[in-house]
């Protein structure tokens, strides 16, 4: 007969891994949004209470305890990016990271916020403020994308779409070469040039866009519908080619959406690396000064 402790066992075993399928947001029964909340809190606390006798700013011991609070939570939250890179399970998961890293990153707002003593000007300290506020939005953006993917639009998903879509452009230029033979040389021309445009190139704006003002599939039909001798291989031509810009815009429309995903960090990171520069200079400006 199997033990009380056994039968524990095996039904630890056998219920559902919650904790692995949980998102990073409500990771240990949002761990770590409590802990934010703390942090505030007292932030607030001391800021409402602690008396200071020309007003709270980053000049009061408060302020100190605050600015030091946040440039040590910058410091670590910019440490995700080599976190990232590195495999390990448990209570210092990844998951747990990014769970810590958003929650903690809100924090920031009330935290850096109270530190300033609401005293905004055209200074490096409010610029360093505003940097940081451009990285916290664009995080919020990012924990947005997740949230909102689709599932099938993980990384094996978009490869198989991927190759769906050149493996449809291939068979189609394969009938359009053929089908082009009759045509003439202008004509021919303009196919070609529609076939040897590369569906996938262009920067991140264009792939933004959702479209490519050059298209030369569409200026091959628009040039080939402007001729006066519509006869059957024009018009089947002129058909493929019809179908090419249909599975074109399947292309750029997936592309669009990983763009949209991948934009946010492409601001996240770099104004990260513009925010630690903003926050050493405000630091030694600080103790220069002092
Ligand atoms: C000043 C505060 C912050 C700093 C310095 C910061 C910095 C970073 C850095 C360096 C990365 C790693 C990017 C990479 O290597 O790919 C990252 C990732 C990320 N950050 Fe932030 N971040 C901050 C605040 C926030 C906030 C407030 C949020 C959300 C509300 C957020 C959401 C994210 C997300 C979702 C990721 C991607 C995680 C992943 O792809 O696994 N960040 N951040």
């Amino acid at each position: 007969m199997a033990s009380a402790a056994s039968r524990g066992r095996a039904a630890r075993r056998s219920q559902p891994a919650v904790t692995q399928h949980e998102g990073f947001l409500r990771h240990h029964r949002f761990f770590w949004l409590k802990a934010a909340l703390v942090l505030c809190a007292l932030a607030w606390l001391g800021y409402a209470l602690i008396p200071a006798a020309d007003g709270p700013y980053g000049g009061t011991w408060f302020g100190y305890v605050l600015g030091t609070t946040g440039a040590g939570l910058i410091g670590w939250l910019t440490l995700l990016g080599i976190r990232k890179r590195t495999m390990t399970t448990g209570r210092w998961s990844l998951k747990a990271w990014t769970s810590a890293h958003v929650w903690l990153g809100l924090s920031l707002i009330v935290i850096a916020t109270l530190h300033t003593g609401m005293r905004m000007g055209l200074n490096l300290a409010t610029f360093t403020w505003a940097l940081m506020l451009i990285v916290i939005v664009t995080g919020i953006y990012g924990v947005i994308a997740y949230a909102t993917l689709p599932a099938a639009f993980s990384r094996s998903a978009e490869r198989h779409t991927r190759a769906e879509m050149v493996d449809g452009l291939r068979t189609i230029d394969r009938q359009l070469q053929e089908a082009a033979q009759p045509l003439d040389a202008v004509s021919a021309q303009a196919v070609a040039a529609a076939m040897a445009q590369d569906a996938f190139a262009g920067g991140l704006l264009r792939r933004l866009s959702g479209s490519d003002p050059h298209c030369a599939t569409l200026a091959a039909i628009t040039m080939l519908r402007e001729g006066s001798n519509q006869d059957a291989s024009l018009k089947r031509v002129i058909g493929l080619l019809a179908k090419r810009r249909a599975v074109l815009d399947r292309v750029r429309q997936a592309l669009r959406q990983r763009a949209l995903f991948e934009v946010w960090l492409r601001v996240h990171v770099p104004v990260t690396i513009a925010l630690l520069a903003a926050l050493t200079a405000h630091i030694i400006s600080v103790f220069y000064y002092w």
